[in-house]
């Protein structure tokens, strides 16, 4: 056998630790709190729930091949046609179908660092050249990564919300990025926190989607919706590129539960309106709190913070888990003085504050 020689560096994604290995490693006794992956501490839409324990009984037939009913919903909560949305096993498949359609090896993708991790998982399992452009004022550097375009570069990654950080761009600003750009490279928006953004100056994809901008727009119930288990999220896109990410894509990439859940938590306007309010209450009290406790939390339009704390976080994110607190270091990211925290329940948001409070 012979292996793309590209492929042999390469290393799994590398998982958070479970609650339980958590509380076996640290012989934890107590509540633990998981405050780490974004996620939405209220759960799933009890709609979603139900959808899903009535389609239990058909788990023996395949899912819709074509997604149909999902990618409908979908277009009608966006004002396009189901022909502009792509359904995938979380957004994280659509991510690598961007990247299998639009780009051959020693092609290449931009995009800024730190950013999601998938993009460059991707791009390097698809032999793709990375390139990297740092954050400017923890912000995408918009003219940092227009000097980085060549004639290869054929996709650019935005997560938007950013993660880690959380920050946005303003219309005005993507609008004379995209304008700068050649019409060949594909600009890739990725919402993955879209549902929680407040800024109303902030980009939203979809608008230049309609307008006729060549962008993708990425979406995910993984996080609002908290369906993160079933693996569920989308792309809305130009038709032509749609219809080829249909066409390359597993015929059952999205199980039978996912698309019924997804469909019914699309419905549940009033727990999106719910976990968009304690979204945004929990970030205005931890952001306060922490910056009473001297630290300095960035302003974010995501569910979690990123927290300069002025000096190593490495101990002060052990100390929170021997506490039961599990947060994210971002010294992987580049970061080492800061941490990312998600927002969580009002009485996990408390746990977190007393449990730095005392430590510090
Ligand atoms: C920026 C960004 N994009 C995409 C994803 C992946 O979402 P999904 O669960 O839909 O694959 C995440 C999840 O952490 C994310 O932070």
């Amino acid at each position: 056998m012979r292996i793309k020689p590209w492929l042999a560096g390469l290393s799994p994604y590398p998982p958070g630790k479970s609650l339980e290995e958590v509380r076996r490693e640290l012989g934890l006794k107590g509540p633990i709190y998981k405050l780490a992956s974004n996620e939405n501490p209220l759960g799933p839409s009890p709609r979603a729930l139900k959808a899903l324990r009535k389609s239990l009984e058909d788990i023996h037939r395949y899912p819709e091949a074509s997604n149909r009913a999902l990618a409908e919903a979908i277009a009608r909560r966006f004002g396009l046609k189901p022909e502009n949305v792509v359904v995938g096993n979380g957004s994280n498949e659509v991510i690598d179908l961007l990247i299998e359609a639009l780009v051959s090896p020693g092609e290449e993708i931009l995009f800024s660092e730190p950013s999601f991790l998938m993009y460059e998982k991707f791009g390097a399992a698809a032999g793709a050249v990375l390139k990297r452009v740092p954050l400017k004022n923890y912000r995408h550097d918009l003219e940092g990564l227009l000097s980085a375009v060549t004639p290869r570069t054929r996709v650019i990654f935005l997560d938007h919300p950013h993660n880690p950080t959380g920050s946005v761009l303003s219309g005005e600003e993507f609008e004379a990025f995209l304008r700068a750009l050649p019409p060949e490279i594909l600009v890739v928006l990725d919402e993955a926190y879209g549902e929680f953004v407040r800024d109303p100056q902030a980009v939203r994809g979809v608008d230049f989607l309609r307008r006729g901008f060549a962008v993708a727009v990425l979406r995910t119930f993984s996080k609002a919706y908290g369906l993160a288990g079933l693996r569920v999220g989308y792309g809305l896109m130009p038709e032509d590129l749609a219809r080829v990410l249909n066409a390359i894509r597993q015929p059952f990439n999205v199980n039978l539960l996912a698309q019924v859940a997804a469909v019914a938590a699309l419905e549940d306007e009033g727990h999106l309106q719910r976990t968009r309010r304690l979204t945004w209450e929990g970030l205005d009290y931890l952001s306060q709190a922490l910056s009473g406790l001297g630290l300095r939390p960035l302003p974010s339009q995501a569910n979690f913070l990123f927290v300069e704390c002025g000096r190593p976080a490495r101990p002060l994110y052990e100390a929170l888990l021997r506490k039961g607190l599990i947060v994210r270091s971002m010294e992987a990211y580049g970061f080492p003085e800061a941490l990312r925290i998600s927002v969580g329940l009002p009485e996990e948001n408390r746990a977190l504050i007393q449990a730095l409070g005392e430590i510090l």
